[in-house]
């Protein structure tokens, strides 16, 4: 057998994963050139597949559980079933890191049945990883992308029902204000900031960066994070975001959502500024 297919029917934080996430054509090879190092695949708790980054040291996703965490931290956490229930059917979503396509293809499969339309606006510096997912995963939102170069951007696209997606190929911090230029990416609604950790990945973590991701919000945006890092919240509060705690997933003690409104809450600030690292800013880097 050279390929095997996933099914997905289990449980995180006492919820079921429906099926149809069963996408990934697995090649016997656990091992994958990228234009950045070598990835890994590595199968995490729920039985999804996630990749290891040689050259950012660090798993896409955690070991948890990779869909089940891509539900949890992202279209929960920016409210995307209840932005559309509020009536909001055009709904824009941008992606800060691509990696293995979870999070669109979570979002296309959560979508498919609601009447809306959805524009998922994904970004990545490593197009290998790109023409990987194209290969290997056989969700139907891969099936079609083609690939196109305006002006001084690449970019991928398909649409599928209502679903249409963008891949940026590209250091974000550039590809993104190209695709401003071109109209591709503006008023968005909700905002999954899931690049490596801060650590490993600090330049889509500064001040300049969450600057650039307010332009390119609606006013009602969510943005969610897995990231609970003072350094991170403070980098956020710089670039005039509100910020506020949200449960973490699975051993995660805490995970960060930011906003343009809401009452933030005094203590946990002050606990944020209390944090020894400083805000992340470009010229750190
Ligand atoms: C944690 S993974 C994203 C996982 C992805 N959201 C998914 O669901 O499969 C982070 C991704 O960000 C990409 N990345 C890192 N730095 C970048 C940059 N400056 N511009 C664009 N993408 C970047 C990495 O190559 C990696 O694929």
């Amino acid at each position: 057998m050279d390929r095997y297919l996933l099914t997905f029917q289990h449980i995180w934080n006492n919820r079921v994963i429906p099926t149809g996430y069963k996408t990934i054509k697995m090649k016997e090879k656990k091992k994958f050139d990228g234009i950045l190092g070598t990835y890994t695949i590595v199968e995490t708790e729920d039985q999804s597949f996630t990749l290891h980054s040689e050259y950012f040291d660090e798993n896409c996703h955690s070991e948890s559980g990779a869909v089940a965490e891509t539900l949890y931290n992202y279209f929960e956490g920016c409210e995307v079933a209840q932005q559309i229930q509020n009536g909001q059917n055009d709904l824009k979503i941008f992606e800060v890191g691509f990696g293995l396509g979870i999070g669109a293809k979570v979002t296309y499969e959560q979508l498919k049945s609601s009447k809306a339309k959805c524009t998922f606006i994904s970004t990545e510096i490593d197009e290998a990883l790109v023409t990987w997912t194209m290969a290997n995963d056989t969700s139907v939102i891969y099936n079609s992308l083609e690939k196109i170069t305006d002006h001084n951007l690449t970019y991928y696209k398909s649409t599928t029902d209502n679903f249409t997606l963008l891949i940026l190929i590209g250091d974000a911090r550039v590809s993104t204000v190209e695709a401003m230029k071109l109209g591709l990416v503006s008023n968005v609604n909700a905002i999954y900031q899931d690049a490596f950790s801060p650590k490993k990945n600090p330049a889509l973590w500064t001040n300049e960066w969450f600057t650039l991701l307010k332009e390119l919000s609606d006013k009602d945006v969510i943005m969610s994070t897995y990231s609970s890092a003072g350094e991170v919240r403070k980098s956020l509060l710089n670039a005039g975001w509100k910020v506020f705690k949200r449960l973490g997933f699975k051993a995660k003690r805490s995970a960060t959502i930011a906003k343009f409104y809401g009452e933030m809450d005094e203590n946990f600030i002050a606990n944020v500024h209390r944090t020894p690292n400083p805000a992340l800013e470009d010229k750190q880097l």
